[in-house]
């Protein structure tokens, strides 16, 4: 039996990205312990049929900063929080092609007459990711003043808080609900498989076996 200190830590995100994986994990030859698909449970670490292998679940924002600082050795997380955070210690070695969505921005429809984004000098945003608004409209000379959400930014348009935002975007329904409808495209969204890169270099092996069994599952689904 391996010790917890040797153990490597897989972080998986809650939530539906967990559907689209468990096939992924299955032909990696990963079997989590019961719990961990047992909704009711409140367990957050778990052990699999590799003893040397730990699974922990956290939130989809939360698995690349658990493997940037080296808590979490592997991980899956969207290119979008990888690019929010962009920690220069997270190596994304894998498009795992599950969790397709994009990055937008959306705003009021009444709002889109008359309203040409390339026009735009200044504008403000609700958003869950600041740095890659910012970055997106520095890109193009627009400052972006944004405030910072962590869910249902959809609702700041019709309360005044913000008139656009920046979300992902998958099926539009959110969107469409709230009538707000998307006028820049701003990132095509997947998950990766993502490795601390301290961890590569001392572990090179274990971690090497784990990312080709990750490229192979994906390459077959
Ligand atoms: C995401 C996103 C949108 C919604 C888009 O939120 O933030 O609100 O999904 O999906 P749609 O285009 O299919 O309607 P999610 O439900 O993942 O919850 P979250 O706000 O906790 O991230």
């Amino acid at each position: 039996q391996a010790a917890a200190n040797e153990k490597l830590v897989l972080a998986l995100p809650k939530g539906r990205i967990l559907d689209e994986l468990a096939p992924m994990l299955d032909h990696a030859g990963i079997e989590p312990e019961a719990a961990f698909s047992d909704d009711d449970s409140r367990q957050l670490r778990f052990t699999t049929n590799h003893p040397e292998l730990d699974i922990i679940r956290v939130r989809s924002f939360d698995v690349a900063t658990f493997v940037a600082f080296g808590a979490a050795h592997l991980g899956v997380a969207g290119n979008d929080v990888i690019m929010e955070f962009d920690y220069p210690e997270l190596y994304a070695p894998v498009d795992l092609g599950i969790g397709h969505c994009r990055m937008a921005v959306a705003q009021p429809r009444e709002l889109v007459k008359d309203d040409d984004p390339a026009r735009w000098s200044h504008v403000r945003i609700a958003t869950k990711y600041p740095n890659i608004t910012k970055q997106h409209f520095a890109a193009r000379g627009v400052q972006a003043e944004t405030v910072k959400l962590n869910g249902a930014m959809e609702l700041a348009p019709s309360l005044g808080l913000c008139r656009r935002i920046v979300d992902l975007v998958s099926s539009g329904k959110t969107l469409k609900a709230n009538d707000l409808v998307e006028v820049e495209h701003i990132a095509n969204v997947t998950s990766r498989l993502i490795a601390n890169r301290a961890a590569l270099k001392t572990r090179p092996h274990a971690l090497g076996d784990w990312i080709e069994r990750f490229r192979e599952a994906a390459d077959a689904a």
